[in-house]
């Protein structure tokens, strides 16, 4: 298999975040825990990571506290497994993204009467997360939505920051494709599509996936898996 180490001329930044990945020593925040985010949450936390969910849903929140899933896909044994060892976590407060090194976003996307996706949850949590970007951190959305929203609808937002992407703080889009209820694929075993706004992005997020999903397709920019 190809090293999806970043090269040597790799920003410190990129370095470090490869470092913790592989080490699994990386800090996990999954930004929308339904049927897409919960269990990729729970495919990071059993492979070691430290995952940390976040949902404006109370209930939700609650019930993972407890150790509940809520998601017919999820085992509550697992989620309970999970947050008895202290690998999952779940709260409703953005802060928790300040010590995040990698974010997937998951929120919904549904379709409106024109049958485009509704982005205003993604342009609700982009707002927070450019709250709490910082050197280092890896940010991939996942929620389905339209080529171009990647690079411009939260790009320039993070951008805003003065914090430059590819070098600070790292972009992709892939796509959740998973089918639920589906016996031959889920979250683990379907391929995951990967488009980086740089290469060292695509390189940052296949690094990522690939500690946990069995197989993840690196393709040349975030517009290309918007596609897919
Ligand atoms: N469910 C599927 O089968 C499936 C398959 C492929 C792709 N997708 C896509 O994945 C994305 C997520 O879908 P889903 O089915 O998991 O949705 P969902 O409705 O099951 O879960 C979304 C969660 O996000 C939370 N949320 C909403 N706004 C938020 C915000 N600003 N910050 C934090 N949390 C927020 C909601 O409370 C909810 O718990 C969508 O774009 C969807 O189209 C879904």
């Amino acid at each position: 298999m190809p090293s999806h180490r970043p090269r040597a001329a790799a920003s410190t930044a990129a370095r470090q975040l490869s470092t913790r990945i592989e080490r699994r020593t990386a800090h996990l925040s999954i930004v929308g825990l339904g049927y897409v985010g919960l269990p990729l949450a729970v495919e990071f936390g059993k492979a070691g990571f430290k995952v940390t969910g976040i949902d404006t849903d109370e209930k939700r929140v609650r019930e993972l506290q407890r150790g509940v899933s809520y998601i017919p896909d999820v085992p509550t044994a697992d989620v309970q497994e999970l947050v008895r060892s202290g690998r999952l976590e779940a709260t409703t407060d953005f802060a928790v993204l300040r010590k995040a090194d990698a974010v997937n976003i998951c929120v919904p996307t549904p379709l409106s009467k024109q049958r485009d996706p509704d982005v205003s949850f993604i342009v609700a949590a982009t707002e927070q997360l450019a709250k709490h970007v910082h050197k280092g951190m890896l940010v991939i959305l996942e929620s389905t939505t339209y080529p171009g929203t990647t690079e411009e609808l939260i790009l320039p937002r993070l951008q805003e920051t003065g914090l430059t992407v590819g070098r600070d703080f790292f972009l992709a889009f892939s796509p959740e494709r998973v089918d639920p209820g589906n016996p031959r694929f889920n979250t683990k075993n379907i391929p995951k599509v990967v488009g980086g706004v740089t290469p060292t992005c695509t390189e940052m997020a296949v690094q990522l996936y690939r500690q946990r999903l069995e197989r993840v397709v690196p393709v040349s920019s975030p517009q290309v898996a918007e596609m897919v």
